[in-house]
């Protein structure tokens, strides 16, 4: 049960987080398996709990451990692809989509056009804290290093104007973060770096194509990409994370978020 529930329990009545609990137990029974939940889930409800297999057994007699897919999610291929990953797990792919045609429209190279459109891959996926440090890690091996090292920087980056390519501090993260917030001296560090690398420059354009406003009524699709991530990210033939690199269970991961182990 939730300990930050909005507890205003009247007249006996269940309160909302206890109804939720009670519901998301209600659809675990409907399942053919006992699906679990990594801790980090819960963190983000303010819970740091997790319920050990004993126990999920003992609620639910007669059922194994979910240890592959997870029926509630859009199945996903054998070999999976990044593009794959785009159409099954990503939970939005508006803002990588409109980068990449902003970069695209402006003429740049094919490896900056990428960078772009994988830039928030992490946000949309899987980890927001630190995305850009995750994105990265992501796709390392399977980009050339200009990409990966760009989308790692961009988190940095992106707190710190450069007047020579047109790049202010956005206004969205006034709004966000309020006018007084301050990035920690870890991203200082890192900007400090960064600003000598000889990738700088693509770091940087994947802040100046960072699309801060979102268009709802922008014409994207992922179909303008295809080629450039056929030319430029390498598809493991066992399918993207059923491979041996070293970020293979981060897109296993996501390909099945519930398993018990
Ligand atoms: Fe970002
Ligand atoms: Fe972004």
């Amino acid at each position: 049960m939730s300990g930050l529930a909005p507890a205003q329990r009247s007249n006996g009545q269940p309160t909302l987080s206890e109804r939720a609990d009670a519901l998301e137990e209600h659809m675990m029974h409907e399942l053919e398996h006992i699906v679990t939940r990594s801790v980090l889930f819960g963190m983000a409800d303010g819970k740091i709990q997790m319920e050990s297999g004993p126990a999920l057994m003992a609620k639910n007699p007669g059922k194994y451990m979910l240890m592959g897919e997870d029926p509630r999610l859009p199945k996903m291929p054998e070999k999976p692809t990044l593009i794959d990953y785009f159409r099954c797990r990503f939970a939005s792919t508006s803002h990588l989509l409109q980068s990449a045609t902003h970069a695209l429209k402006g003429g740049h190279r094919e490896k900056v056009v990428l960078a772009c459109l994988l830039h928030d891959i992490a946000v949309v996926s899987f980890i927001r804290c630190d995305h850009g440090y995750w994105g990265a890690q992501m796709i390392e091996p399977y980009v050339d290093e200009e990409v990966s090292w760009a989308v790692k920087a961009h988190q940095a980056l992106r707190f710190f104007p450069d007047e020579s390519t047109g790049y202010k501090y956005p206004d969205m993260y006034v709004k966000l973060f309020g006018p007084d917030y301050q990035p920690e001296p870890y991203i200082v560090e890192e900007y400090k770096r960064a600003r000598n690398h000889k990738h700088y420059m693509t770091a940087r354009l994947i802040c100046v194509n960072d699309i801060y406003s979102f268009d709802p009524n922008a014409k994207v699709s992922l179909d303008d990409f295809v080629d450039i991530i056929g030319r430029n990210f390498k598809q493991p033939k066992e399918g993207l994370g059923l491979d041996s690199s070293p970020s293979a269970h981060m897109w296993r991961t996501m390909l099945w978020p519930s398993r018990f182990l």
